[in-house]
């Protein structure tokens, strides 16, 4: 298995290029089964994740290919992709593929959408938490779906399609949302969707589908009303910058010291994020094409900050914020309450000197003099990524075990980061 080497110690300088969302390019390129026509996705972000699902998809029929790259592109702008769903030859998802990415779930309703029926591996659990699936089955019987569960699969059936109905979920997710938007678009009549999640990746996919034809209002609030339609046809969409992705590479900067330009995020999809980089003392100025982030001389202050879905403080950058405050002076306290077991980059800062206390669902992490390299392993991706920005500061050497769980959401990050000053390589095994 790859690992990655850092030597810490070097302030960053430059300009990062942000790709395009790994979690927005994943249901858009499922909402490519809905339709029979051809879905163009722009900005997609070259991650392991994408490869896999294309492969997922591949097994549904799907047609899927990369676009050339054209005259003037630049290496990291992100690739175009050509769906074409134009017959579904298998309804179903096995559990190997189901379990090495969560968010293959979701074809779920399209599945049954266009087929009347599909048999989906459930999940499982992973490193962060239990992560049920009971929205997503709530929703598809309210949908006119009959479900059953056989053997770790979820066996579902709507010979006529789904029926317009009312989608109500009882707690904010991301996927039953994505999951409940693609079985409204194509259900007979209208379903209204109460308690969607509002962040910037539904609004992406619900702007997708309404290019290929869907009738959806309320796009970027708790409340969707779609108007069944009885066919999808082709489109062309751009995926949105990758908010985790800027968050990132900000609080690296805030970690190392520098200044970077941030090319191509956008500040609106950060929201909470940058009130807490701010009130932390990170300096943060928008241009008209991306995010400037520097932090020169100054110290950090802690934070007092709880995860929250959208507009709220991310879940995918508690971890990074943890590495961070491991710089401020004082102690910060960082409760996590959308996954109850997302905690395990915790024993792996302190192994590079972090002061951290635990305390059920809350974090309170002691500033330190400085970070020392050391030996280190990931168990996801937002963890893995929280120890190389604490490598990045750490004095000394910093050895990242697992990468396979950075190539899933990080596109070129070795790269992005030595472009900025940072001493960072990738050893293969
Ligand atoms: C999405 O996961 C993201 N994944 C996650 O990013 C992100 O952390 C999460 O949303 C929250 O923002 C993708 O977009 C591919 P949820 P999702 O359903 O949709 C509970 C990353 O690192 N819940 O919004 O699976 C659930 O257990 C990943 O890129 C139920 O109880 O998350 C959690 O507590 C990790 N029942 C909460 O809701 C359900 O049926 C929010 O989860 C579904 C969810």
């Amino acid at each position: 298995m790859d690992r990655i080497r850092i030597v810490g110690g070097e302030r960053l300088n430059g300009t990062i290029q942000i790709s395009g969302a790994k979690n927005a390019a994943l249901p858009l390129m499922i909402a490519s089964l809905l339709s029979k026509e051809t879905l163009t996705l722009h900005n997609v972000p070259r991650l392991a994740d994408v490869t896999l699902l294309s492969r997922i998809l591949g097994n549904h029929g799907v047609d899927v290919t990369v676009v050339g790259k054209k005259v003037g592109q630049r290496t990291g702008d992100g690739q175009t992709f050509k769906l074409t769903a134009a017959e579904i030859v298998d309804t179903t998802a096995p559990y190997d593929m189901v379990a090495r990415m969560r968010a293959s779930f979701w074809v779920l309703a399209p599945l049954i959408a266009r087929c009347g029926e599909a048999k989906v591996s459930l999940p499982g659990g992973c490193a962060i938490g239990t992560r049920p699936v009971d929205l997503h089955l709530e929703t598809l019987k309210a949908l006119g779906a009959d479900i059953e569960l056989e053997g770790g699969y979820v066996l579902a059936r709507a010979p006529k399609g789904f029926r317009g109905g009312r989608v109500t979920l009882g707690k904010i997710s991301v996927g039953a949302t994505h999951n409940a938007l693609m079985a409204a678009v194509l259900a007979r009549g209208e379903t209204v969707i109460e308690g969607a999640a509002r962040e910037p990746e539904v609004k992406d996919l619900a702007e997708c589908l309404t290019e290929m034809g869907a009738k959806i209002e309320g796009i970027g609030t708790s409340t969707l009303h779609v108007q069944g339609v009885d066919a999808l046809h082709a489109a062309e969409h751009a995926v949105l910058p990758d908010r985790i992705e800027t968050g990132t590479y900000a609080m690296a900067v805030a970690m190392t010291g520098g200044e970077v330009f941030l090319d191509g995020a956008r500040a609106d999809l950060l929201e909470e994020a940058l009130v807490c980089l701010r009130g932390a003392g990170v300096e943060i100025s928008e241009t008209d094409r991306g995010l400037r982030v520097a932090r020169n001389g100054g110290g950090l202050a802690p934070v007092m900050v709880e995860t929250q879905p959208f507009p709220g403080f991310p879940t995918d950058l508690q971890a990074q914020l943890i590495a961070l405050m491991c710089m401020a002076s004082g102690t910060s306290t960082i409760r996590e309450t959308i996954f109850e077991n997302r905690f395990m980059h915790v024993q792996e800062l302190a192994r590079l000197g972090a002061r951290i206390d635990l305390k059920g669902d809350t974090a309170f992490v002691t500033g330190v003099e400085g970070l020392t390299g050391a030996q280190v392993m990931a168990t996801d991706l937002r963890a893995s990524v929280s120890l190389v920005i604490a490598g990045l500061a750490a004095e000394g050497e910093t050895l990242i075990g697992r990468v396979y769980h950075l190539d899933r959401g990080f596109e070129r990050i070795e790269e992005k980061l030595r472009q900025c000053g940072a001493q960072i390589d990738r050893l293969s095994s």
